[in-house]
């Protein structure tokens, strides 16, 4: 077995360049406290807990035309995640704001999907966090993807898991042991559809793998899960904000969070999946039910969540600011 000097570890690592990493535009490392732009140099530590635990938690945005989309939402549900782990960001709030900005920036793109994980950090290869004197975090910008109903312009097809949920302690976290999240997706792939969505203990309607779920019902009541069970969505949240105006017009007779049965979900008028990957999108299959055209709610919902992505003013960021290498 060849062992790689310094050197030859670089001129290895140079082969190992791949299509896919045209994707990949700025990393920030906290660690590195710097921005690398070769996607060869987005490394993680093998020792980081993150990487071999599953201990840590993460976060994932867009920027939309440069603004950032619902970017309060996201660092508060980050905040609520660290915090159930015990886990401590190494810097203030308002400053891994100006680092996500900056990565941003330093990756020149105008609509980029944002990651941002924090992690125990590297210390050993044990289970306890005691072993790690230093939360990391990575902020990861990568070029954003076509909206799920772009590239599929009929909906979704959706089945139900048969993969076990998360219990709602882990669910209503976002912790980066997905799993059953992953096997979830490998299912709706081996069973050639979009998305499956988990039943929770009770038999109930949970989320997809990286999705809310909701429904339309005859009443004309829109319906998500309730967040206990759940991740509450940051575009699940936000829907049924922008919902109340079609509560006020009387399109909707109300909105909010409920148990779904698979029963409820084959008698709805509509049936939706929402999600900062899929905004608010058509569910045209549940099993074997159908729903050939987007109705008129799903339709409002998704108009007036585009255009909340289209206009929000947040954060919005100056690509013309200077930023040097040393910076
Ligand atoms: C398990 C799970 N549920 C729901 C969501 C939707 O959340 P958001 O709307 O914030 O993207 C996600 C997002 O990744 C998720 O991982």
């Amino acid at each position: 077995m060849r062992i790689l000097s310094r050197d030859a570890y670089f001129e290895a690592l140079e082969t190992t360049r791949r299509a896919y990493h045209a994707q990949y535009r700025a990393l920030y490392a906290s660690d590195l406290g710097a921005v690398v732009l070769d996607p060869l140099l987005m490394r993680i530590p093998i020792d980081d807990h993150m990487v071999h635990r599953g201990d840590g938690v993460f976060e994932m945005f867009k920027c939309v035309e440069g603004g950032v989309y619902n970017l309060s939402a996201h660092i508060r549900r980050l905040a609520s995640s660290m915090d159930a782990l015990g886990l401590r960001l190494p810097v203030s709030e308002p400053k891994l704001v100006k680092i996500i900005c900056h990565t941003l920036q330093a990756s020149g793109l105008r609509d980029a999907a944002v990651r941002v994980y924090v992690s125990r950090g590297p210390g050993s290869f044990g289970v306890s966090p005691a072993d790690c004197p230093q939360p990391h975090f990575y902020v990861v910008v990568s070029t954003l993807s076509s909206g799920f109903m772009e590239t599929h312009p009929t909906g979704a097809r959706v089945g139900i898991s048969q993969i076990p949920v998360k219990p709602g302690y882990f669910a209503t976290m976002k912790h980066c042991n997905y799993l059953p999240n992953v096997l979830m997706k490998q299912e709706a792939l081996v069973r050639e559809l979009d998305f499956t969505v988990g039943l929770d203990h009770e038999g109930y309607i949970g989320e997809g793998p990286t999705e809310n779920f909701g429904i339309v019902t005859a009443d004309r009541r829109l319906l998500f899960p309730s967040c206990d069970r759940v991740l509450a969505g940051t575009t699940m949240v936000r829907v049924l904000e922008l919902a109340e105006s079609l509560v006020e017009t009387g399109v909707l007779r109300e909105a909010g969070y409920g148990r779904i049965s698979p029963e409820d979900v084959y008698a709805a008028a509509e049936v939706l999946i929402v999600g900062t990957t899929t905004d608010v999108t058509h569910v045209s299959q549940f099993e074997d039910c159908y729903w050939d055209e987007m109705g008129p709610v799903v339709r409002a919902l998704r108009e007036l969540l585009l255009a909340d992505i289209q206009h929000n003013e947040e954060i919005r960021l100056d690509f013309a600011a200077h930023l040097s290498e040393g910076e």
